[in-house]
């Protein structure tokens, strides 16, 4: 018998609260250095793209547009990758270190995601509003991740800003962007990493009533 005195029921509120917490707070970023081997499955994959896919989207317009590495195609995506950043880097401020993590990630990880931003025709939306919405997605499909127990990472090294990178990427209207790269795979380690944040009401100002 337990000497702790008795709980009270959870009411469905707090049970709904309780699992929204735990999905949310739980969401981290695992890089590919921690990633293992394994093999991301087809039906997953399509699980967490169909979430970023739920994503909300002012006048509807669902921007995101996502192509997906996986096999041979990520050494493509890291030749691409490596060449890009000798084409637009100063030759005295080319990082060999940068290089060679450029070269390495995409093959770290089972499935790297290129994320899109789609800029409609008649351009009713702000683009800004457009990139937040392609970033709700890519939220959507991380939070779905880590409630599968996976890794993911959002990267955006400069490459990913240029028009070559948009271009390679099909992404052919030049209001259209990349915003980076999404990481996907298996944790290496059985323990999952703390996550840290500030406290919110240094972020909040309460107005006055
Ligand atoms: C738009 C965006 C771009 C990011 N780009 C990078 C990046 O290029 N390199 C990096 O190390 N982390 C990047 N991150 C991930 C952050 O480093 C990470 O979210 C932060 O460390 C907090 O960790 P958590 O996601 O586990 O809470 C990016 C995150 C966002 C939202």
């Amino acid at each position: 018998m337990s000497d702790d005195p008795p709980q009270p029921p959870l009411d469905a509120m707090s049970l709904r609260l309780a699992a929204a917490n735990a999905l949310i707070r739980r969401r981290r970023t695992i890089k590919p250095v921690d990633m293992s081997e394994k093999p991301v499955e087809p039906k997953v994959l399509a699980a967490i793209l169909e979430n970023g896919n739920w994503a909300p989207t002012h006048g509807m317009t669902e921007p995101w547009r996502f192509s997906v590495f996986t096999g041979e195609g990520r050494q493509r995506l890291a030749d691409f990758c490596q060449n890009l950043y000798r084409k637009v880097t100063p030759e005295d401020q080319v990082r060999p270190e940068k290089l060679e993590k450029l070269g390495k990630q995409p093959l770290m990880a089972p499935v790297v995601v290129a994320i899109g931003m789609k800029r409609q025709d008649i351009e009713k939306i702000p683009e800004l509003e457009e990139i937040e919405a392609v970033a709700c997605a890519v939220q959507n499909m991380h939070l779905t991740a880590s409630a599968l127990g996976m890794a993911a990472f959002w990267s955006s090294p400069p490459i990913s800003y240029t028009d070559e990178m948009r271009e390679w990427l099909g992404l052919g209207d030049p209001r259209d962007k990349c915003l980076g790269f999404f990481y996907l795979g298996w944790p290496k380690s059985e323990e999952w990493p703390e996550g840290q944040r500030g406290d919110i009401m240094e972020k909040v100002t309460l107005v006055p009533k």
